[in-house]
């Protein structure tokens, strides 16, 4: 894995994510879906860039706070970087943000067809918060708790 940097995604990040999120996601969200997230103000939304190229976004991922819990509304790597860690280092990075700031849990809905995805958020940690054959529609949920250290 080369150098790499998160930082704060920026307006003109969103041109970037537009082509990741059309390129890689099953279901991928509008560009005012992305836009009304990236000027939500309980949204973080931060950027995943090689070091020696800021500007040059790889990856994304967006939480909303809402009081002591987090929902994880996306998480994306561009095609050619997948299966190299990138996903996890970013998913890492929110944790630890997630477990300093004392939040309780994080939850999610993931696509229940997306099996690439389930596998990541299960290799990193997170369970069904019920059985995706038990859950209606198209999507499932799944959670995360956090330690309280
Ligand atoms: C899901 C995603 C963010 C994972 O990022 P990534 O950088 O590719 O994942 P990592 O390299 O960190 O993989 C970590 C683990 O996830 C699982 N995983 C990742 N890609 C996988 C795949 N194609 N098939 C099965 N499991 C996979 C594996 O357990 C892997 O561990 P391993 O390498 O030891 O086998 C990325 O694949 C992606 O952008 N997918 C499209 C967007 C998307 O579906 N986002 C989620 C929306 S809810």
């Amino acid at each position: 894995m080369g150098k790499l940097i998160i930082r704060k995604a920026l307006v003109n990040d969103l041109a970037q994510i537009n082509v990741i999120e059309h390129s890689v996601q099953p279901v991928p969200w509008s560009v005012e879906g992305l836009s009304n997230e990236f000027f939500s103000r309980s949204v973080r939304f931060w950027v995943l860039c090689p070091s020696d190229s800021i500007s040059k976004v790889i990856g994304y991922i967006c939480f909303r706070i809402v009081t002591d819990e987090v929902y994880l509304s996306n998480i994306a790597i561009m095609k050619q970087y997948q299966g190299l860690g990138y996903g996890t280092f970013l998913l890492k990075k929110a944790l630890y943000f997630w477990t300093q700031n004392r939040f309780k849990r994080v939850t999610l809905d993931v696509y229940k067809k997306n099996y690439q995805a389930i596998s990541f958020y299960r290799h990193n940690g997170f369970l069904f918060a019920c059985a995706p054959d038990e859950s209606k529609g198209k999507f499932c949920v799944m959670e995360m708790k956090l330690s309280q250290e």
